[in-house]
C-alpha cells in the first residue's frame, strides 16, 4: 500500500447502521481533508442542491455520505479510508454514467469531482487542461474563443474526463479521432492511493490502458489534450431534419451508402422517436457537415428530396454543435433525475432489413406502452478513417472499426415499467445482434454506452484483457474501482 495516510490506522467499522457510517465518515474527512473540502450527508437539506444528481436515477448508486474535495491529496485520503473501512466509492464526474451496473455501490461514499472543474487552455502548444469533472459545455466556448476546436461529443452536460476514459466519440471524431487519440497526459489516484502522471512517458504500460479502461484504475483529477486549430473556419452545417417513420427505409438506405466512404467532416445521426404532433412515431436526424453550406446539402440532397416533413439547415459555431443542434434536444438529454434503460451496439455493417425491423418493434411499442414514448432508438454514423489510423494495440480501445453505434434509451417515470423498458432493450439489441457484423459471439459495445450486462469480453475484448487484467492488478490490486462496466467484476445485471 502507497497511502498517504498509512501510518493511521484505522478502524473497522462494523456497524450495519449506514447513517452512523455517514457520520462517522464525515467527522473523519472533516479533520483530515483539506479546509476547502466539503461533505454532504444525504439526511441533509443542502445535498441534493450541492452534490452533482445522476442523469439515471435507475440502478443509480446509493451513498451514506458525498464528498467534495478540492486537493488530490484529499483524494488519496478518501480512497485510503473507503479501503481500510471496506466501503465502496464511486468518483463522479458529470453524473452522465448510466450502466445498469453502477448499482454495486451500495451505503457507499461519492468522491464528487465537481470542484476538479478548472480549463485551460495554451493556444500555441494546442493543448486544454481540465479537471476530472469538466463538462463539455465548460470547453466549447473558450476553446472557440483561442480559435481551436475539439471532438466533442453530443450532449454538454457529459464529463469530458468520463467520456474520455471509455474512448470518447462524436461528431469531430470524423476529423480528429476518439477523445483518447487526442489525450496527452492525465494525473491519476489509482487504487493502491498513489498520484501518478501517466502519459507516453510515465507509466507507459498504465498509459495503454486508459485510454479504453480508464475507469477501472483511478481517479483522474486532471487530463491534458491536444486541440485543433479552426477547421473550415470553425463553422459547421448543421442539419436538423424530421422525417414520417413510412420513409424509415430509404433513411437508412442513405445511411447504409455511405458504408466504407463517409467523409471525415460528415457525420449521421438518425432517430426515431414519439411525439404526437408530429403523428407519433416519427424520425429526427441531423447531419453536420464541417465545411461549406453548398457541400453539405449536397451530400444530404438525396434526404432533401424525400421531403422530410421539418427542416432547419443553418451554419453554427462548432461550439454549438450540441447545444443548438437536433432540434436542441440538448436541453433535455441534460436533465437529470430520471429513469433510463440503456442499451447499446456497435455495428460494422448498416443493414436495412434490421433497421427497418427495429423501427417497427419501436412503433409497436410506442403504441403499447405510452409510459415509452419519451424513448428513442439512435443511430450515430462518425467517420472512422482518422480513427482507424491508429494502430490498434496502439491503446486498450477495441473498436476502432466499428462504424456505427445504435444507442436506445428507454426513459420512463413509473418505476413499475422497470422491467418491461429491460424487456423492449433486451428485444432490440437481439434484432441488431445477428446482423451488427461483429466478428465475435460476445455483445461487443462502446464500454460508455454499455447496459452493464454484456460483460468484460463485450467491453474490453479477447484481444485486450490478457494485458488489462496484468494492469488491474498492478494498479487495483483490490478492485476498488469495480462498479462501471469493469474488468473482473462480476454483476449480477439484468435484473430485472
Ligand atoms: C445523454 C448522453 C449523451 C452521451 N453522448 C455521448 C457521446 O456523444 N459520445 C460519447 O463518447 N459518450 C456519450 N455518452 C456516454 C458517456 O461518455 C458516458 O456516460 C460517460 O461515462 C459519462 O461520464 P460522466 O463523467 O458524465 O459520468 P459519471 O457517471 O460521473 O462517470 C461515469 C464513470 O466514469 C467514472 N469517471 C468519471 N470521471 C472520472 C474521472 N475524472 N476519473 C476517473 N473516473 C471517472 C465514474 O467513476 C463512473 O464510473 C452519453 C451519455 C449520455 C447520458
Ligand atoms: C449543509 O447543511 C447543513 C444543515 O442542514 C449544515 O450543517 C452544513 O454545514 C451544510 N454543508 C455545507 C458544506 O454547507
Ligand atoms: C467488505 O464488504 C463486503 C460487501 O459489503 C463484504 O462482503 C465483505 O465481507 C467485507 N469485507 C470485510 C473484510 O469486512
Ligand atoms: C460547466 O457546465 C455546466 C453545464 O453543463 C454548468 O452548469 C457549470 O456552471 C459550468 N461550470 C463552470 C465552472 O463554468
Ligand atoms: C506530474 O507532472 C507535473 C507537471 O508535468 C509535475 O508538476 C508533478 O510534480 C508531477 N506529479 C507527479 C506525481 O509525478
Ligand atoms: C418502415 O419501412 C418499411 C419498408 O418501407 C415499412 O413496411 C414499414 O411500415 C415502415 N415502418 C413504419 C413504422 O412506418
Ligand atoms: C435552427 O437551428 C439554429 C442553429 O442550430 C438554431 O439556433 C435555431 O433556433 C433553429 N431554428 C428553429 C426554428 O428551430
Ligand atoms: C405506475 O404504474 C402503476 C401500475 O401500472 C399504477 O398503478 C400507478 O398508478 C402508476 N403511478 C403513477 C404515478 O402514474
Amino acid at each position: 500500500m502507497n497511502f498517504p495516510l498509512s501510518i493511521f490506522t484505522l478502524l473497522f467499522v462494523v456497524t450495519t447502521v449506514f447513517a452512523q457510517l455517514g457520520l462517522e465518515a464525515a467527522s473523519y474527512f472533516r479533520k483530515h481533508l483539506s479546509s476547502t473540502s466539503e461533505v454532504y450527508l444525504p439526511s441533509e437539506s443542502n445535498y441534493t442542491l450541492e452534490t452533482t444528481q445522476r442523469w439515471n436515477a435507475f440502478s443509480a448508486p446509493t451513498y451514506v455520505i458525498s464528498v467534495k474535495p478540492t486537493t488530490d491529496l484529499d483524494i488519496q485520503n478518501i480512497i485510503e479510508y473507503a479501503y481500510h473501512n471496506n466501503i465502496s466509492f464511486l468518483g463522479t464526474g458529470g453524473g452522465h454514467g448510466y450502466s445498469a451496473t453502477l448499482d454495486t455501490v451500495r451505503n457507499g461514499i461519492e468522491i464528487d469531482l465537481g470542484h476538479f472543474n478548472t480549463v485551460s487552455i495554451d493556444p500555441n502548444a494546442n493543448t486544454m487542461t481540465v479537471g476530472g469533472s469538466a463538462h463539455f459545455a465548460n470547453i466549447t466556448g473558450p476553446l472557440y474563443d483561442a480559435g481551436k476546436e475539439f471532438q466533442v461529443g453530443s450532449c454538454s452536460c457529459v464529463g469530458i474526463v468520463g467520456a474520455t476514459l471509455g474512448g470518447g466519440v462524436g461528431p469531430y471524431g470524423g476529423l480528429h479521432g476518439l477523445q483518447i487519440d487526442a489525450l496527452q497526459s492525465v494525473r491519476l489516484v489509482t487504487g493502491t492511493g498513489a498520484l501518478i502522471n501517466v502519459s507516453a512517458t510515465s507509466h507507459p504500460d498504465l498509459w495503454w490502458g486508459i485510454r479504453g479502461a480508464g475507469f477501472n484504475f483511478g481517479i483522474v483529477t486532471s487530463a491534458t489534450y491536444q486541440v485543433y486549430d479552426f477547421t473550415n473556419n470553425g463553422q459547421a452545417m448543421s442539419a436538423d431534419l424530421r422525417f414520417r417513420a413510412s420513409q424509415n427505409a430509404s433513411l437508412y438506405e442513405f445511411a447504409r451508402s455511405f458504408t466504407g466512404k463517409l467523409p471525415d467532416a460528415f457525420s449521421i445521426d438518425i432517430a426515431i422517436a414519439y411525439e404526437e404532433v408530429f403523428g407519433g412515431t416519427y424520425f429526427f436526424a441531423n447531419f453536420i457537415y464541417v465545411g461549406p453550406m453548398e457541400d453539405g446539402i449536397a451530400l444530404i440532397q438525396p434526404l432533401l428530396d424525400l421531403g422530410p416533413f421539418d427542416r432547419n439547415i443553418t451554419m453554427i459555431p462548432w461550439k454549438d454543435i450540441e447545444t443548438s443542434s437536433k432540434f436542441g434536444v440538448d436541453a433535455l438529454a441534460c436533465i437529470k433525475g430520471n429513469f433510463h434503460s440503456v442499451w447499446g451496439l456497435n455495428l460494422y455493417q448498416i443493414d436495412v432489413p434490421t433497421l427497418i425491423n427495429a423501427v417497427n418493434y419501436m412503433d409497436t411499442v410506442y403504441a403499447q406502452y405510452p409510459g415509452f414514448r419519451q424513448a428513442f432508438l439512435a443511430i450515430d454514423m462518425y467517420a472512422s478513417r482518422v480513427t482507424e489510423s491508429v494502430p490498434d494495440d496502439a491503446t486498450a480501445y477495441p473498436y476502432r472499426n466499428a462504424i456505427a453505434r445504435f444507442l436506445l434509451d428507454v426513459g420512463f417515470t413509473n418505476s413499475s415499467l422497470a422491467t418491461a423498458a429491460s424487456q423492449v432493450g433486451r428485444d432490440v439489441r437481439s434484432i441488431f445482434i445477428p446482423t451488427s457484423g461483429a466478428k465475435t459471439d460476445n455483445i461487443e459495445v462502446y464500454v460508455n454506452y454499455g447496459h452493464g450486462d454484456e460483460g468484460q469480453l463485450g467491453w474490453y475484448t479477447e484481444r485486450k484483457l490478457p494485458r488489462l487484467n496484468a494492469l488491474k492488478n498492478k494498479y487495483d490490486p483490490s478492485k476498488l474501482f469495480s462498479h462501471y462496466n469493469a474488468l473482473e467484476a462480476t454483476y449480477n445485471v439484468p435484473k430485472y
